[in-house]
Formats: C-alpha cells, structure tokens, sequence
C-alpha cells in the first residue's frame, strides 16, 4: 500500500520510521518531511492546509492511505473533506472528523462534552464579551492559582497559570478584548488549578473499540527542574512508573471508555488517535484536555515501545476491527531528550550544520530529526527543536545516560538540551 504521512516534526520521523517497517507499506510519502524522513520515502512540497492539492496528490500517486501527524488539518477538516461524495471515499484518512478534532480544537466543546459524560475534570466556567462582567466575577470567587485557556487553537502558548487575582484579571481582558490570541481566544475557559503529576495517554480507535497505547510523560518547560519557559516539548519517558494497573484501570474506566461511548453517543466520526491529558491528583485521574493526534515528544518514545506493526493496527481501525487487535509492548523503558537551538523557545538562529550524528548511534539509541533541511549534502537546523534523540534502556535512568551519550557527539553551535529528563523517577 502506498501511505502518505503528513507533518515533519520529530513526531512525523518516528512514525516514518515505523511505518516503512511494515511488509503492508509499499511506498512512502512524507510531506512535507524533514532531512531525517528522507531515509525513509520521499519527501514532497505540500501545504497542509491545501487538501484540494493534496487530495490531487494521492490520486496521481495511487495513495490508499493518509496518516495526519499534527492537529492543524483535523482541526480544518481534512478528513471530512477526504470523505465527501465527490472525491469517492476510497483513500483512507486516519483521524478524527472535524466535529471529532473540536475535542482538542475548542476548549469550550472539550469541557461540556466531559461534563455531558461525566468525566472527571477541573470545574469551569467559560465567558467571551456576551457574558465578559460574569466572567470577573467568577474569576473573584475562585481560588489561586487560576487557569485560563484561550478556546480555540494557540498552538500550545493558549493556557496560562495566573498567580493573583490581578494577572488574571489583565490576562483575561487582554484574551477577550485586546484579542492576545486572535480569534482563537476571544472565548476563554476559566478552569479550577488542579494539583499532581501528568501524564499522556494515547488510544486508537476505530469509533467502536479502541486499543490503548503505551503512556509517557512529556517535559514542558525549557530549564532544569521544570523550571523557565514552556515549549513544545523537551523530552519523554515511557512507560511512566506511577501509572500502575490499578491507576490505568481508573483512566480507562472513568475517562477513555466514556469518551468513545460518547463521541458514539454523539454521532461523531472518529478513526484515530486520542490523547488524553491526564493528571493523577491523590490516587484519581482528572482529564486535563484532549488532543486529536500523537503527542510530540511522546510519539518519540511511545512509537518506539510498539512491537506492532502500525500498518496492520491502521488497517484495522478503518475496518472497524480493532477488537481483534492487541498491542504489544517492548519491555525497556524508552526516554526521548530533544536538541534545541540556543534562545528557543525565544529567539533563536537556523540553518546551522549538524555534525557528528552518525557518530555514537548503536542499535539502542534512535535519531529522531525535529526541524532539518537537507542541503548540499549537508544536514542544516531548520526550527527551534531540531533533533530528539531516543534511547532504549532498563530503567529510564539507563535510556536517559544513554541519550545524553549520543547527544554529546553531535553538535551545532548553542545546542542546548535538558540534562535531567525522567528525573523524578531516576
Ligand atoms: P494544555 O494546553 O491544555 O495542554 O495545557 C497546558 C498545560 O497547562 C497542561 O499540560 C498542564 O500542565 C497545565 N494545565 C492546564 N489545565 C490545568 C488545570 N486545570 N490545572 C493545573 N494545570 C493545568
Ligand atoms: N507534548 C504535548 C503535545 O504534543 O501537545
């Protein structure tokens, strides 16, 4: 079969990585694709946000299946837009139609539909400029700290953690009425804190039944210690080692069973993955948010620990038959610890030249490109988080030594990594 993987990000590497493993992959494509891709089938020059072309695409290349790697596309659509009469139904998109993808894409659909079923998560009130006075004093009456989330799509910059009264209030006028997040947060969801670990747990379904996959644990702020500023992603540990049966039980009991049932309940087309934002507050779970696709970095060491073929696993979810599907998980811990250039996620410079990556990869360690070109032969820094480098190991202290190994051999000019991802449970 021919598969095209859409998105370039070290998300995208992974799962390029494992689908040209499948015997049911013919040939891939990869758009747009980064210089790590490349290894594995041809990059080509999409938009995604342009389905007409990529639509035209997949007709002239006989592609039978499209994976979306970031959440943009669902969001739009793409898969409804694949699906409708006229294009003929016959190429298959994993993912979410886009009432489906509203679960990551509004916050405010996110929260009622929870509600609706019953789903533990962090109490709420949502206000824009009908009800802006209300929203005030909500805010007074709540406790400190106060969350508020802009609705819509901030490509991860959209939550804010509001110490006093005071920030929250100016934060919240700046939301609805200064517009800090464009449209995407003139609705602001005004959430309860809630206090204890996160972690990331991914399910495929099929719209009927699901599978659930390995969970890890994501690293979001950019310093030592989950201190300094958040950024897309610094690094992650799988499995997670609070995460015991009894408490995954709870997570698939209270919060991923009533989902399926509910997007079923609700008529919404889903054939995709699932990423519940979980955290773990005493011994229960609360869900957090949901996101319409893979985690990044998560994918990094989720992919890795799947001994399954993906092909098989995504051929089953569009026939609807992943009741006959069992996941099967690699024993050893994988840890992810992502290369960033100097400054990000402020300011930063691209299109340095990466040297040294053949250099200290043994069959423990992966290289996972984030934002690469590739020019004249060489391999150049293209974005702020350029390389996750997965390692394999007994415990996550043991994946972790083994990543930083690796990455000591490779450099740009300002590398910088986080030197302490897994920490709690080393
Ligand atoms: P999100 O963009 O929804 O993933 O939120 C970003 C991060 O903000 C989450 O990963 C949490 O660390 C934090 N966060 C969001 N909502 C809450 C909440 N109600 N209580 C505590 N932390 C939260
Ligand atoms: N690592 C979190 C995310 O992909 O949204």
């Amino acid at each position: 079969m021919r598969i095209l993987l859409l998105g370039s990000g070290g998300r995208e590497h992974a799962l390029a990585w494992k689908l040209s493993q499948s015997e049911l992959c013919s040939e891939l494509f990869i758009a747009p694709g980064n210089a790590g891709t490349l290894q594995y089938g041809a990059n080509v020059d999409l938009k995604l946000s342009d389905f007409e072309a990529i639509h035209a695409f997949c007709l002239e290349e006989k592609v039978a299946m499209v994976i979306v790697g970031p959440e943009e596309p669902l969001v739009n659509g793409i898969v409804d837009f694949f699906q409708s009469a006229v294009r003929g139904r016959d190429i298959a998109v994993i993912g979410p139609s886009k009432a489906g993808a509203q679960l990551e894409g509004s916050k405010s659909f996110a929260k009622a539909f929870m509600k609706r079923f019953d789903i533990p998560t962090a109490a709420y009130g949502e206000f824009d400029n009908e009800n802006y006075q209300e929203g005030i004093q909500y805010m007074q009456q709540q406790k400190l700290p106060i969350v508020l989330k802009a609705d819509g799509l901030a490509g991860g910059k959209g939550v804010l953690i509001c110490m006093n009264h005071v920030e929250a209030m100016a934060e919240f006028e700046l939301m609805i009425q200064k517009s800090k997040f464009g449209e995407a947060g003139r609705k602001v969801v005004v959430e309860e804190f809630l206090s204890g670990i996160e972690l990331s747990v991914f399910v495929l379904t099929d719209g009927k039944n699901y599978v659930i996959l390995p969970e890890a644990k994501d690293y979001k702020r950019a310093g030592v210690g989950d201190t300094g500023l958040n950024t897309g992603g610094m690094g992650a540990v799988s499995p997670v080692p609070f995460a015991t049966e009894e408490f995954m039980q709870k997570v698939e009991e209270r919060i991923i069973r009533p989902t399926i049932e509910g997007l079923e309940k609700d008529n919404i087309f889903y054939q995709g993955i699932i990423f519940f934002g979980v955290i773990k507050v005493g011994e229960d779970p609360f869900l957090i948010e949901y996101n319409c696709r893979l985690g990044d970095p998560e994918a990094e060491v989720v992919i890795p620990r799947m001994k399954n073929d993906l092909v098989e696993l995504y051929l089953a979810t569009v026939q609807q038959k992943l009741d006959e599907a069992q996941i099967e998980t690699e024993e050893l811990a994988a840890c992810t610890v992502v290369a960033v250039s100097g400054g990000y996620p402020g300011d930063f410079t691209k299109g340095y030249e990466i040297e040294g990556l053949k250099v200290g990869i043994s069959n423990t360690s992966l290289v996972f490109h984030a934002a690469t070109s590739k020019a004249a032969g060489k391999v150049l820094t293209n974005g702020g988080r350029v390389l996750c480098v997965t390692s394999y190991g007994h415990s996550i202290a043991e994946a972790v030594l083994q990543s930083k190994e690796v990455l000591n051999s490779i450099y740009f000019p300002d590398i910088y990594f986080r030197s302490d991802i897994g920490y709690e449970f080393i």
